[in-house]
This record gives C-alpha cells, sequence and structure tokens, in this order.
C-alpha cells in the first residue's frame, strides 16, 4: 500500500512579501508570492504599511495558492507559517491566520524559522538536485548573511555570521547611494554586467575566524563618492557600470574567501548557496569556478526558492510534520527568533 501523503498548505510573511504555497509530500503543488511595491518609492520596507498590506494579501494568497493546487482543504494534513525572524507586524498576519485556519480545520500548526526554511528549500523536490549531508551552505539574503554546517534537516549550526550588516543590505545601501531603487541587488547585478570590476578599489574587511563584515565597505563607497562627486558632479553618472562592478566584485570576493575558508576548515564537499542574494549571477559563477578548481559539488535553487517564498516554509514544515514538532496555539512570532 502506498504510503499516506502530506499536504501542508504553507505562508510566509516576515517581510515584504505575502506568500502562500501547497506541497505534496515534498513537491510543490501551487507557490503564490504577491510581492509589495509600495515600498520602492521610500527606498527600503517600511514596517507598518508591509504589515498592512499582508493583511489584505494574505486571504486572496492563500485562496489562489489553495485553488492553484487542487487540493481543497479538507484534505490539508497540516498549515505551516514562518515564526522569525522578521518584522513583528509582518509575522503576526502570517501566525495569526495560520493559527486561526488550523484551528477551524482541527489540523496541526507547525511554526518554521525563516532561515532553516531558505536552507531547505535545497530539498524541494522540483529542484535539480539535492546536497548530501554534511554539507556548508551560504546563506545571504536582506536581513542575513550566514555560513551553516548543516548535519540533516533539522540539525544545522552557524559556523560564520555577519558581525554588522548583511550582504543583501550592503548591495542595497549602496545601490540606494548610486541613486537607484529598492532593492538595489538586481540592479546593481544588471548594471555591473557593462561594468569593469577593477575599475575602482574598495577595502576588504579583516574579519576573525569564519565571520563577515559590511558595513565598512559601505563607509568607505560613501567617503569615495562624496569625494569624487566635489570633484565632478556627474561622477557616479559617467561611472554607474563600473561602480556596481567594482562593489559587486568586492561583495562576492568577500563571500567566497569565508566560503572556501569554512569548506577546508570542515573539510566537506558539498557546498549550497540559500537567499535572495543567490540569485546574484557572479556569485554564481564564481562558485562554479571555485568549485571546478576545488573539486566542491555545489547546489544552488531554482531563483523562484532563492528569494522569499513560502514553499521554502512548506518544506520545512513538511519536516517537522515527520518529526512531529507541531506548535502548540500558544506560539508567538519571534522577530528575532535564535537559529
Ligand atoms: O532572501 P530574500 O528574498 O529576503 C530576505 O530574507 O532578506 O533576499 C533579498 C535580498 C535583497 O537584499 C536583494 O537586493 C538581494 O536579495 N538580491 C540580490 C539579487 N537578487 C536579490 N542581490 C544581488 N544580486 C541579485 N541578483
Ligand atoms: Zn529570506
Amino acid at each position: 500500500m502506498n504510503k499516506k501523503q502530506v499536504y501542508i498548505l504553507a505562508i510566509e510573511s516576515s517581510c515584504d512579501d505575502t506568500s502562500a504555497a501547497v506541497l505534496e509530500d515534498r513537491k510543490v503543488l501551487s507557490n503564490v508570492i504577491s510581492t509589495q511595491e509600495m515600498h520602492k518609492q521610500y527606498g527600503g520596507v517600511v514596517p507598518e504599511l508591509a504589515s498592512r498590506s499582508h493583511q489584505k494579501n494574505i486571504l486572496p494568497v492563500v485562496d489562489s495558492a489553495l485553488q492553484a493546487s487542487g487540493v481543497p482543504k479538507s484534505r490539508l494534513s497540516a498549515i505551516a507559517c514562518t515564526k522569525g525572524p522578521g518584522l513583528p507586524g509582518s509575522l503576526i498576519v502570517g501566525n495569526a491566520f495560520a493559527k486561526s485556519l488550523s484551528l477551524a480545520l482541527g489540523i496541526p500548526l507547525i511554526d518554521v524559522h525563516h532561515m532553516h526554511a531558505h536552507i531547505l528549500a535545497h530539498f524541494i523536490e522540483n529542484t535539480p538536485e539535492t546536497p548530501e549531508f554534511p554539507f556548508l551552505c551560504l546563506t545571504i539574503s536582506g536581513g542575513h548573511t550566514q555560513l551553516v554546517l548543516v548535519r540533516n534537516y533539522l540539525d544545522m549550526e552557524i559556523v560564520g555570521t555577519t558581525l554588522d550588516d548583511a550582504a543583501g543590505e550592503a548591495f542595497d545601501k549602496i545601490a540606494k547611494m548610486l541613486g537607484l531603487e529598492y532593492p538595489g541587488g538586481p540592479m546593481i547585478d544588471k548594471l555591473a554586467r557593462d561594468g569593469d570590476p577593477n575599475a575602482f578599489t574598495f577595502p576588504k574587511p579583516e574579519v576573525p575566524e569564519l565571520n563577515f563584515s559590511f558595513s565598512g565597505l559601505k563607509t568607505s563607497v560613501l567617503y569615495f563618492l562624496n569625494d569624487r562627486k566635489k570633484e565632478n558632479a556627474h561622477f557616479v553618472e559617467e561611472n554607474l557600470n563600473d561602480l556596481c562592478a567594482s562593489v559587486q566584485s568586492t561583495i562576492v570576493s568577500v563571500l567566497m574567501h569565508k566560503l572556501e575558508k569554512a569548506i577546508e576548515h570542515y573539510d566537506i564537499r558539498d557546498v549550497a548557496l540559500a537567499g535572495g542574494v543567490s540569485a546574484n549571477s557572479v556569485v554564481r559563477s564564481a562558485l562554479k569556478t571555485r568549485a571546478a578548481e576545488k573539486g566542491w559539488r555545489t547546489y544552488i535553487p531554482p531563483i523562484e526558492y532563492c528569494t522569499d517564498n513560502a514553499a521554502m516554509i512548506g518544506i520545512a514544515g513538511y519536516y517537522k510534520y515527520l518529526k512531529v514538532l507541531y506548535a502548540d496555539l500558544s506560539s508567538r512570532p519571534e522577530s528575532r527568533l535564535a537559529f
């Protein structure tokens, strides 16, 4: 007899994307994402506007995820949602919605760590290949930069982290200085294609062990631009592509240096990327080049599972479901949830 299938409805609302997905075991049946565009005009996410927008979006987003999956609510095995980390008001919307629905349907609630979910996105059935345990994952997003030793689905340890800004934050803040729209990471990636990565040299931080720091780079770019603009008011416009390429190459080389150090230290061959910045074309190609030289096996999820999405919450929920790790209804979201 076939094993009974598990159907999970997952909800992600930690930042500015409202997303819902339905999974049948490890397979994604639907993954609906509603991105909040209104933050662009403010140059960053405005938390109060984000939570209000989640409130408006959550019902239609969940409804379309259910419809697209073809799974009736009565067949759902559990509801998974993001417990944290994230913006408090945004997390509350997803959490309260998931809790109410689990109570109404009489099925378990599973709360998920957003950063675990970014890593577990590698195990979605629709992804090309899955890493073997233990592996190292470099999770690079707008809020986090972490090197994680992944021993099993539910056994992970941070071995390096940023002491200040995250890699995505560095992309976004520097992009803002260059007059680019939020989120600036994808724009820097695009403009850098026509630029020279060696045009300008920015300092790389000396941070002990496997940790990172990006706030010094941000400050040095700011001072550099201010100095150059005193001589030429059009400096940024005239050098935009070279500036993007040089900043991007500095960030990527810092990331690759620490990744290489971690791989040597832990003597591991399987290396994975996760989080929104893994969509960056130079991060991807730098990883492939190093991997070919060093004999690493590399894994990068499809872009739709790198940036925030509910399918990753669903797969993380699935592994917790198999271990009966349910949340009770007193569970609350935590904006600074420990790893
Ligand atoms: O994982 P994610 O979607 O959300 C968080 O959990 O933070 O990551 C968003 C971050 C933003 O900082 C965005 O600028 C960055 O990922 N990002 C990129 C690219 N695509 C997204 N950064 C550089 N190059 C890209 N192509
Ligand atoms: Zn994220």
